[in-house]
């Protein structure tokens, strides 16, 4: 993305952002925190892992991880591939612009497996 991005003079990045935000956002199933977590993924989305300081993902990422204001971004129907490579920068350091390191020390506390599975709830909640 770097290279990519670094490319884009100041009139193309607000034209494709500007296009961008006027396009719908994805439809995704209505989720709370009552709901019963089906599955390892849900688990850690929902209620977290507070045994290992990791607060369940829907505290700060909105009711369902549809994101919250500008800062914290929407993570239902994202794609899990995306939403998997994303926490892998965090874990292997090549991706740090998160404020206070609030998402570093998450991806850092997290398995292999559970970032599959928490980025493959995510994406499951598309509609
Ligand atoms: C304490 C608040 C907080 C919690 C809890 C939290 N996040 Fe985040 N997350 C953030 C913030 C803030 C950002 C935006 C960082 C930035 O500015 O790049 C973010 C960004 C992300 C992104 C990048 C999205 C994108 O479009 O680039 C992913 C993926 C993500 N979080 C996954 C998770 C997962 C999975 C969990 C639960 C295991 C979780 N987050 C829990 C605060 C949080």
């Amino acid at each position: 993305m770097l290279p990519i991005a670094s490319a884009l003079g100041d009139e193309e990045i607000k034209a494709v952002t500007t296009m961008l935000s006027a396009m719908p956002a994805p439809k995704t199933k209505h989720v709370t925190r009552v709901d019963f977590p089906g599955s390892p993924g849900a688990v850690l989305a929902l209620r977290g892992a507070w045994e290992r300081n990791i607060p369940e993902c829907v505290v700060c990422h909105g009711p369902g991880g549809v994101g919250v204001g500008d800062h914290f971004p929407p993570l239902a129907g994202q794609s899990a591939e995306y939403l998997s490579v994303q926490l892998n920068a965090w874990r292997d350091g090549s991706r740090k612009n998160d404020p206070n390191e609030l998402m570093g020390h998450i991806a850092r506390s997290l398995t292999d497996e559970e970032v599959s599975a928490v980025a493959a709830y995510f994406s499951s909640l598309s509609e």
